[in-house]
C-alpha cells in the first residue's frame, strides 16, 4: 500500500503539469500509466467516498474507454437487486461511429421539431417543488459554465451538448425486456442497475451522466445501437474519463435533508 501511496503522489503531481498533445496546447492528456494510477486511486475509495464523491460528469476527455474497464463496471452493476431476481435489464454499449450517428440523428430530429419519442411514459412538465429543484440545478450548471440568463447562444449550445450526450466517448443504453412493459417494476429495476452502474464507474475513475436528452429520438438510438424490438429503451448513460477542467463537472447538486425525506415510524424518539 505504502508504495502505491508514493506512486500516486507522484502521478498526482504529473497530472497537473500542463503538456501539449494532439488535442491542442495546454490540454491535459493522461498517459496510459497515469490512467492506471487514476484507476488505482479510485480503487482505494470506500463506499462512502464513492457515494459522496460521485456527481454527474458533462465534460469528458476524448480518450477511449477500454472495453475491459467497461466490462468490469458492468460486472459490478449487475449485482443490483431486481424483482424476484428477474434482471430484466440489458446494456447496449456504444462508441465510435455508431455513437456519432446517434448524436447526429438525435440532434437533427430535435432541431427539426420531431416530437420526442422516449419509450417510458412521461409525467409531463415538472411543477411546484420539483420544478424549483429542476431550476436550481440548472442555475448551478449554467452558473458554473458562465452562461447567463440572456445568453441565448450559450443556452442553445448547452442543450445541443445534451443532445450529443456531452460528446462522451461511450454511451450505455439501458433497456428492459418488452415482455414486462406496461408495469412499473421493469423501470424500477433499471433505475437500480443504472445507479449501481454510475457508482461502479466512479469507483474505476470514470464519470457518467444519466441522460434522457441523448435518447429523445428513440428510433435513431434503436437503429444505430442495433436494439431489437423486444427491448424497451429506458435511458442512456454517457460515460468517459472526466475532463477535470470542465467547469460543470465541479457542480455538487443539493439534496433535501433526511428529515424532509424520511418518516420514522414506531421508534422511541
Ligand atoms: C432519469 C434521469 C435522467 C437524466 N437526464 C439528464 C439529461 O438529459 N441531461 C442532463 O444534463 N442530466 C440528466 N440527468 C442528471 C441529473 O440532472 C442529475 O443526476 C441530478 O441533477 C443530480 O446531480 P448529480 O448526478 O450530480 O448528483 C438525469 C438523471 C436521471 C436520473
Amino acid at each position: 500500500m505504502q508504495i502505491w501511496v508514493k506512486i500516486d503522489a507522484f502521478f498526482r503531481k504529473m497530472r497537473h503539469k500542463p503538456r501539449t498533445c494532439a488535442a491542442g496546447a495546454g490540454h491535459h492528456c493522461l498517459t496510459k500509466l497515469e490512467r492506471m494510477m487514476k484507476v488505482t486511486e479510485h480503487l482505494a475509495l470506500n463506499f462512502d467516498e464513492v457515494i459522496l464523491g460521485r456527481r454527474s460528469i458533462r465534460g469528458f476527455e476524448p480518450s477511449p474507454v477500454p472495453k475491459s474497464v467497461i466490462r468490469d463496471v458492468l460486472e459490478l452493476a449487475i449485482r443490483a437487486p431486481s424483482s424476484y431476481n428477474t434482471q430484466p435489464w440489458n446494456f447496449y454499449v456504444v462508441t465510435g461511429e455508431p455513437l456519432d450517428r446517434i448524436r447526429a440523428g438525435n440532434t437533427e430530429r430535435n432541431l427539426a421539431g420531431v416530437p420526442p419519442s422516449r419509450e417510458p411514459r412521461s409525467h409531463g412538465e415538472y411543477a411546484g417543488i420539483h420544478r424549483q429543484r429542476q431550476i436550481e440545478v440548472g442555475k448551478q450548471l449554467l452558473g458554473a459554465m458562465k452562461i447567463s440568463r440572456d445568453d441565448a447562444e450559450g443556452r442553445r449550445d448547452w442543450v445541443l451538448r445534451g443532445f450529443r450526450q456531452f460528446d462522451a466517448p461511450v454511451s450505455i443504453v439501458v433497456t428492459y425486456d418488452r415482455a414486462i412493459h406496461g408495469g412499473d417494476i421493469g423501470p424500477f429495476d433499471c433505475g437500480g442497475v443504472t445507479n449501481a452502474l454510475v457508482n461502479a464507474a466512479w469507483s474505476r475513475g470514470l464519470g457518467c451522466v444519466i441522460n434522457s436528452q441523448g435518447i429523445m429520438q428513440s428510433p435513431v438510438v434503436r437503429e444505430h445501437a442495433k436494439i431489437p424490438d423486444d427491448q424497451v429503451i429506458m435511458i442512456c448513460v454517457a460515460m468517459g474519463y472526466p475532463d477535470d477542467s470542465f467547469p460543470a463537472n465541479a457542480v455538487i447538486s443539493n439534496r433535501k435533508s433526511v428529515d424532509e425525506a424520511a418518516v420514522f415510524v414506531g421508534f422511541d424518539e
